[in-house]
C-alpha cells in the first residue's frame, strides 16, 4: 500500500515552533519511527509552505497512491483550492476545534474520508492505523 503524508505550512517548523501545542520532536525523527512501525506500508513525505507546491503534490500522487494524509496546517481554513483537489485523511496534531475560532472551520474534513484531530503526531499513526485495518 502506498501512502503518503502531505504536511502544510510551518509544519516543517514541528519541535521547535509552539512546543507546548506541537511538541518537542521534530517531523523527521516521527516519521522515521512511522516507517519502523508500519514496515508493510510504501510510506513517503511531502511538505511546503506554498499552497500551489501542495496542490502539484496531491495532483501528482493523487491517482497512483492509495491514500493521502494530508495536514494542510493553515490551509485547512482558508484554501478552497487545496479544497478542491483533495480526496484524502485530514490530520492535525493539536485540535482545531479546541482553539481560535478561526481554526474550527475546515475547508478540508467535508473533502476527506475522515479527521482525526489532537493526538499529537500520533494522530498520523492512528490515521495510518485506520487505514491498515480498513477501520
Ligand atoms: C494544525 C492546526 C492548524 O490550525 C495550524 O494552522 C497548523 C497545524 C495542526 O496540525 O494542529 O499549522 O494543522
Amino acid at each position: 500500500m502506498k501512502v503518503i503524508i502531505i504536511n502544510g505550512p510551518n509544519l516543517n517548523l514541528v519541535g521547535s515552533r509552539e512546543p507546548s501545542v506541537y511538541g518537542t520532536q521534530t517531523f523527521e525523527a516521527y516519521f522515521e519511527k512511522l516507517k519502523i512501525d508500519f514496515p508493510l506500508l510504501s510510506l513517503s513525505y511531502f511538505q511546503s509552505n506554498i499552497e500551489g507546491e501542495l496542490i502539484d503534490k496531491i495532483q501528482e500522487v493523487g491517482f497512483s497512491y492509495d491514500a493521502i494524509l494530508l495536514n494542510a496546517a493553515a490551509y485547512t481554513h482558508t484554501s478552497v483550492a487545496i479544497s478542491d483537489a483533495v480526496a484524502a485523511v485530514e490530520v492535525h496534531i493539536s485540535q482545531p476545534a479546541a482553539r481560535e475560532e478561526y481554526r474550527q472551520i475546515s475547508l478540508i474534513a467535508g473533502k476527506c474520508k475522515a479527521s482525526i484531530s489532537g493526538f499529537g503526531l500520533n494522530s498520523y499513526k492512528l490515521a495510518l492505523l485506520s487505514l491498515n485495518t480498513n477501520l
